[in-house]
């Protein structure tokens, strides 16, 4: 595919790539970041803990007068207002006390099975550590404080609101974009609508004067360019249709297409054969803006005549798809399309002609989809054997 004049859709990409990695960046960094805090909190915990089961052994291993429980309230305040739960377990696997888990202070037999409760959730979590009291062993099984867990989670949480947020604004500026470029459409179509209408109306003028003397100015000769000036003012509608809100009728669409496909048949080449198959029941018409979805085929079997280069078979039929939709399938047997560009060939830019503006699939397409509430797109399509262009239509 050549590249477009401006390629927005590349410097589209470029954007995205850029956003992509600044958020994986801002993600592993702050991971890191809440990684080495959380390693800094649990070995802090840890440490907590091992003074806590160094007490425990001194306490019952020294027998001394002197009265430390003060340090025993430091170090279990410490533990308490860091709110690490732990259980001390005697050596035959039973719970012989907790902090921090919300035990019932005068109900020893409740405190008790809460206890053998949360040993149960514990047992897993870490490895416990042994304390040696007077030749038996006893061991303190602790858990994750809050702080830690809520620690571990915050960079997830920080990612996913950054990617929500990036979403948000994502959306928020491709909506704002598209309006943009509707403007840019609209504008467009109604002032080239708008200039081509006073040298056209001339134009007629002149014609109903040739007509008056047709010694002077042959008949044949005025016909021609009569014909010339209506395909003229045809575009002009076309152009001022899709520059407002277009008058949709009920229309035979076999109709419109077959008449169409009349006409493209005597300005190609007889080298390629142009059958046209009707599958819709007779009654069946659709809500249509005629110029629009006349410009919609043309546009659809001029690509497919260019893509065979003067030989081959162009294949149009139209049936029913289902309760609600009619489908049109537009078949060539030309150069075909490769996989990855089947979506790409609707975007603006997008030509592989010398001569191609790359506009027709792009104007194609708006009109089925934002003025018919249709879809256009490519059925199928292999390189070297040919293409089937799909249009379905809402009844
Ligand atoms: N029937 C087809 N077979 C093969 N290629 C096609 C067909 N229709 C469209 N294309 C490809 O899509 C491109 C875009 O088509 P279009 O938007 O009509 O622009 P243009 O006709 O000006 O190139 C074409 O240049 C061509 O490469
Ligand atoms: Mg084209």
């Amino acid at each position: 595919m050549k590249l477009p004049a401006i390629d927005i859709y590349s410097q589209k990409n470029l954007y995205q790539i850029f956003i992509g990695i600044n958020l994986a960046l801002i993600g592993i960094a702050s991971i890191i970041y809440t990684y080495n805090i959380v390693e800094n909190v649990d070995a802090r915990e840890k440490r907590q803990l091992t003074l806590y089961a160094q007490l425990i052994e001194y306490s019952a291993n020294h027998s001394t007068t002197e009265d430390y429980t003060f340090l025993f309230e430091v170090v279990k305040d410490n533990i308490f207002q860091s709110r690490i739960p732990t259980i001390l377990v005697g050596d035959d696997n039973l719970p012989i006390d907790g902090t921090n888990l919300d035990l019932p202070a005068h109900d020893p037999s409740e405190k008790q099975k809460l206890l053998i409760e949360a040993f149960e959730e514990m047992k897993d979590e870490h490895p416990p550590i042994e304390v040696d009291v007077a030749g038996t062993k006893q061991y303190i099984y602790f858990s994750d404080s809050s702080l830690l867990v809520q620690m571990r989670y915050y960079p997830y949480v920080q990612l996913l609101s950054l990617l929500v947020l990036g979403f948000l604004a994502y959306l928020v500026f491709s909506a704002s974009r598209a309006a943009e470029q509707n403007r840019v459409w609209v504008g467009l179509a109604k002032e080239t609508a708008h200039q081509l209408g006073t040298p056209i109306a001339s134009l007629m003028g002149w014609v109903e004067f040739f007509r008056t003397d047709p010694e002077r100015y042959p008949d044949e000769y005025t016909g021609e360019i009569e014909k010339d000036v209506k395909r003229l003012e045809m575009i002009t509608t076309r152009f001022s249709s899709i520059g407002s809100t277009p008058a949709m009728k009920h229309e035979n669409v076999s109709e419109v297409v077959s008449s169409f496909l009349d006409y493209l048949k005597r300005r190609i080449s007889t080298k390629v054969k142009v059958t046209f198959v009707n599958d819709l029941p007779e009654e069946r018409q659709m809500n249509i803006n005629r110029n629009l979805f006349e410009w919609v085929i043309e546009n659809i079997c001029k690509n497919a005549v260019d893509a065979m280069t003067g030989v081959g078979a162009l294949k149009v039929r139209i049936f029913v798809l289902n309760k609600q939709e009619i489908a049109i399938d537009i078949s060539d047997t030309g150069k075909g399309i490769s996989r990855g560009n089947w979506q790409k060939v609707f975007k603006p830019g997008i030509s592989t002609k010398k001569r191609g503006w790359g506009l027709g699939l792009t104007l194609a397409k708006r009109i089925i989809e934002e003025y018919h509430g249709g879809k256009l797109f490519v059925k199928n399509s292999e390189v070297g054997k040919g293409t089937t262009f799909r249009i379905v239509l809402k009844q």
